[in-house]
């Protein structure tokens, strides 16, 4: 099983400028209780893969890293060392097939190309002027089983979270 977890603005933007413009401490949470489930194999691009290391030891300090319960899987063309906790991998596709091979599932936070299963979308008001994007396209092959309005602070914009369900093609019109 694959599940997509990632935070969306009004416009579908996923981050600007290699990083995430805004920050709800509940969206982060969600991200990492949520991912820490179903085994926490959690695959990322390299981009976010930094960012998330700058981010948790600016946060929590050295002692932090990677994030309890989970395991990250790097995906990069670069030549770059496993470290506890953390596996380099080269290939989608053979780490994919691995996976499924192990009977692992996966949680998917920044890679466009996987096709997941079920889909953690957290839904952020407003549009933080993007320049990465998730394929929001793909919620059409997608059934909403859930809704849940986040609890915003003050200064922070609305948002809800999200999870969908994939339909199945034969059950869904249309599907090509
Ligand atoms: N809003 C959200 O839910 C959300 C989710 C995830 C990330 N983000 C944010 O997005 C920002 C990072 O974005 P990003 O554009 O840097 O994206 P990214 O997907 O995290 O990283 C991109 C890098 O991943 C590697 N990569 C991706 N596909 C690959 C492939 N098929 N084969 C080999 N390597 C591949 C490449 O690394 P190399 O250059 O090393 O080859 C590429 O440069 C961060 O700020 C992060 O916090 C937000």
């Amino acid at each position: 099983m694959i599940r997509d977890i990632v935070a969306v603005d009004s416009k579908g933007g996923m981050a600007k400028g290699g990083k995430t413009p805004w920050f709800i401490p509940e969206d982060l949470a969600y991200f990492y209780e949520q991912s820490k489930r179903f085994g926490g194999n959690l695959l990322i691009g390299r981009g976010t893969y930094e960012a998330m290391k700058k981010g948790l030891q600016e946060r929590e300090g050295t002692g932090a890293w990677p994030p309890a319960g989970q395991h990250l899987y790097v995906l990069t063309s670069h030549d770059l060392s496993d470290e506890p906790g953390v596996t380099i991998i080269h290939s989608l596709k053979d780490f994919l097939a691995d996976m499924a091979a192990a009977g692992k599932d996966v949680w998917n936070g920044s890679i466009a190309e996987v096709e997941p299963d079920e889909i953690y979308l957290t839904r952020i008001d407003g549009d933080y002027d993007c320049d990465k994007f998730y394929p929001t396209e793909r919620l059409k092959h997608f059934q909403l089983v859930s809704s849940i309005p986040g609890q915003p602070l003050p200064a922070e914009p609305a948002y809800l979270f999200e999870v969908y369900e994939r339909v199945s093609p034969q059950d869904t019109p249309g599907f090509i």
